[in-house]
């Protein structure tokens, strides 16, 4: 017998893994999406080539993470281990966690301030620019071993990466000749980031890490999938985060790369799911009450008509706003197989002592275990398990016609191909 968590060959090994495709996206075009896109080992390495180290923004850091001189995080471009600091000088700098000697992931520590970085196998030592600072037994020991004549530090520095800040969120990228960030987003994609971002300053609250076992694109799909929304998760639909009738968009920024799904909560209590609605979606549960009311409670704050903005920013960002609850998403691709989610939950400065707590309860609707988290890292799983072992080779995504880009109807899969329309032209498929 299998038990529903039985893994038939290990990641790397099975059949889809050993197929060579033939990496061409299917004739039917954006109607369907290959499997290969999701498991093969290829595909992965070239994601990383184009995507997360060619001409992306990536997300490495909130600035409030490190606010004083010597600050530093240990984050993520793609899957590349990098370093966030910040330099006696008030500036933000990405370099690579990797010793320019012999390749050691040097930074060991998740936070903490530094005044340089040594590498804890030969001490080479670092300033938080990535200079190299300090060799030990440079010029060998009695007048034997040592560097050569000619080695120089100045060549001999952490690979540093083009940084750029916008609102106090840190973003990286290996491309020298990248468009300002907010001109990366788009004007449909910043105003909604703004309405978080600008003017005021996160307070941290907390973090989560969490491994999910399923393709990083996966997580961008979900977010772009607001069909999903009303059948997956009883809690949104049974206490009326969404309701059917209330206003709602799935907007996708020009490129198709980014997307805000968004919606707004009615004010009118007499607003619930009509019967009709009710009879399609399963999730719905009439026996269900909350037991603390204020759990959905909004206090209106944001300068934007939606009451839930969930953001993916290509490639590696969700920015979480449900109702009070905010957080960052930090996707790290893990192999085609998996992903690792670093989570940075947080308030604004200034926040009293009740809009804190009442942050905090509500943050249990997100979370790797989190009301509404729960359902979708399941189902992601559950699809990766689908494409990884069956026999199969394409699924499909035909919902809402051939429109690619945004649309205010809930049943329809058109952020979705507008990602991938973006995805085929990078990715050359
Ligand atoms: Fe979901």
């Amino acid at each position: 017998m299998f038990s529903a968590d039985t893994v038939i060959g290990q990641p790397g090994t099975g059949p889809k893994e050993r197929a060579a495709p033939r990496l061409k996206w299917p004739e039917q075009g954006l109607s369907v999406v290959p499997d290969w896109i999701y498991t093969s080992d290829e595909i992965y390495a070239r994601e990383i080539e184009r995507i997360f180290h060619g001409r992306t923004w990536n997300f490495v850091a909130l600035e409030a993470e490190i606010p004083d001189p010597g600050d530093f995080k240990r984050s993520y471009v793609g899957p590349t281990p990098v370093v966030v600091a910040r330099d006696t000088d008030g500036q933000v700098r990405v370099v690579e966690n990797r010793c320019a000697h012999r390749g050691v992931e040097f930074c060991r520590s998740l936070r903490g301030n530094a005044k340089e970085f040594v590498c804890p196998y030969h001490q080479w030592t670092y300033d938080l620019a990535g200079n190299l600072q300090g060799v030990p037994f440079k010029r060998g020991l009695k007048k034997e071993g040592g560097m050569p004549k000619d080695f120089r530090n100045e060549e001999h520095g952490l690979r540093k990466l083009h940084v750029q800040t916008l609102h106090g969120v840190v973003f990286a990228s290996y491309a020298a000749d990248m468009e300002p960030v907010a001109e990366y987003l788009g004007p449909e994609i910043l105003t909604d980031f703004e309405a978080v971002f600008k003017g005021r300053k996160p307070r941290l609250l907390g973090y989560y890490r969490n491994e999910l076992p399923a393709n990083w694109k996966l997580y961008h799909e979900n977010l772009k999938d607001p069909y999903h929304a009303t059948l997956l998760h009883s809690y949104l639909v049974t206490f009326g985060l969404l309701a059917a009738g209330n206003k709602s968009a799935m907007i996708a920024d020009k490129s198709g790369r980014h997307g805000t799904m968004a919606s707004a909560k009615s004010d009118d209590p007499s607003a619930s799911v009509d019967q009709d609605s009710k009879k399609e979606m399963r999730a719905f549960r009439e026996d269900m009450k909350l037991a603390d009311g204020r759990f959905l409670d909004f206090v209106r704050e944001f300068d934007s008509p939606w009451s839930v903005t969930m953001q993916t920013i290509w490639p590696n960002l969700i920015v979480q706003r449900e109702l009070n609850t905010l957080g960052i998403r930090h996707i790290v691709p893990n192999g085609p197989h998996s992903m690792i989610m670093i989570w940075v939950m947080f308030g604004y400065e200034g926040d009293d002592e009740a809009m804190t707590r009442h942050r905090l309860r509500q943050g249990n609707l997100m979370g790797p275990s989190g009301f509404l988290g729960l359902e979708d890292n399941e189902a992601m799983k559950f699809l990766q398990e689908g494409v990884r072992r069956s026999t199969g080779d394409q699924s499909v995504l035909k919902l809402g016609g051939e429109t690619e880009g945004t649309t205010h109807t809930l049943i329809s899969e058109s952020a979705i191909r507008a990602m991938y329309r973006h995805y085929r032209d990078v990715m050359g498929l």
